[in-house]
């Protein structure tokens, strides 16, 4: 066990049916009544925003403003121009309803806001900086993956420099976090898997990484548990709300216990590939899992060997000898890969996403620098790095 650690206990939740109703109500208790709601193009036509304009509606704190364009890769640039829309329209608060990238925009806004800053670039450090004035700010998470909602961690793209940027603060935690049924039941399969491996990569690494605590590894079991029931039937569309509710509450779960530990290899990598070829964060995530985890076997197959009693139960478990069980997550893994890869395209090679061979050096050069190198269980180098994409080409 670490000599000393610290942990951040996830936001309040508001979980299961009609949860989103109970938005209003939060925002009073918070002392918000005009709150900016932010979103994305998709969720406005899949009727999602509509859902949650209605709610805020008939609570008496409708949206004072309506933000839709933000992209899959969020940037600072952008954070500045909806800070502008923010402060024009008299706002008091940030209601975000969306993937990681809304989210992370969303928490992006709320510390420029906090701060008086025009733009985010310069809270860099923010770590290490006084907390500013409270903006109540309550996610509605879109999809089961990042966890966003429970992190606080925010993932954003420097366009200048194409690099993606993390700032880490406690105070980029929202106030409360909406896990609505609703809002994963039109998720397509190929964003419910990719993002689901997020998930599942955000509980191997913080379990397996140099920084776990004991309060990280219970959340992340829980979430790897439920990730290993319920991303492949959820995928499928089988098992109804309660396999969404139950990858909601997984996903929430990593997040929790990744905010707390950290991540490693595969987030460091996945983060060079999104910056230099824009590979999406679940589908790289996805593919280079199980390349890194045979990378760091050496350093930690016995943090790797337990993950197999929550990811096949205890008669597996114990009919597994100690020596095996480390590949046999592994294989686990490749298995659930090779069944989201059917049931929906999930790509499981490089060569199927926006990445090219060409690329890789700098890919390689970026993963090294990347924070989430720091912790990983086992150094790795530019030219394992470049080896790692060529094995996942
Ligand atoms: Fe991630």
């Amino acid at each position: 066990m670490q000599a000393y650690f610290e942990f951040q206990t996830p936001p309040r939740l508001l979980a299961g049916a009609l949860a989103l109703e109970n938005i209003p109500h939060e925002l009073q208790l918070l002392g918000a009544q005009r709150p900016l709601l932010i979103s994305d193009a998709g969720l406005l036509r899949a009727g999602l925003l509509a859902l949650c304009e209605r709610a805020l509606r008939e609570g008496e704190t409708p949206a004072q403003a309506v933000w839709t364009e933000v992209p899959p890769d969020s940037s600072i640039s952008l954070i500045g121009r909806i800070a502008d829309a923010y402060r024009e329209h008299g706002c008091d608060s940030v209601v975000a309803v969306g993937g990681g990238s809304v989210l992370d925009t969303a928490k992006g806004l709320c510390m420029v806001i906090a701060h008086g800053a025009r733009e985010l670039g310069e809270l860099m450090g923010c770590e290490a900086m006084p907390r500013g004035a409270h903006v109540p700010f309550i996610a509605v998470p879109t999809t089961a993956g990042t966890g966003s909602e429970a992190t606080a961690v925010a993932v954003v793209r420097d366009d200048a420099r194409a690099l993606k940027m993390e700032f880490i603060s406690g105070s980029l935690l929202p106030d409360a976090a909406v896990l609505d049924p609703r809002m994963t039941r039109t998720l397509p399969p190929r964003i419910t898997a990719a993002t689901g491996m997020d998930a599942l990569c955000h509980a191997v690494e913080a379990y397996s990484c140099l920084q776990h605590n004991p309060i990280s590894d219970a959340y992340a079991r829980g979430a790897i548990e439920m990730i290993a029931r319920s991303l492949v039937p959820a995928t499928r569309g089988q098992g109804g709300d309660e396999a969404r509710m139950e990858m909601a509450c997984a996903a929430t779960m990593a997040g929790a216990a990744f905010s707390n530990s950290m991540v490693g290899l595969v987030h460091a990598v996945g983060h060079a590939l999104g910056g230099v070829c824009r590979v999406p964060h679940g589908e790289a995530m996805a593919i280079l899992l199980p390349h890194c985890m045979r990378f760091n076997l050496d350093a930690c197959a016995a943090r790797y060997g337990e993950m197999l009693l929550p990811m096949a139960g205890p008669q597996v478990y114990v009919r597994t000898p100690q020596a095996e069980r480390a590949t046999a997550v592994i294989e686990r893994i490749e298995a659930m890969l090779r069944e989201l890869n059917a049931a929906c395209g999930l790509p499981t090679r490089l060569r199927d996403t926006h990445a090219s061979e060409e690329a890789f050096e700098r890919i390689a050069q970026a993963a090294v620098n990347d924070g989430a190198m720091i912790v990983n269980p086992k150094e790795a180098t530019r030219e394992d790095v470049a080896a790692l994409l060529r094995a996942a080409w």
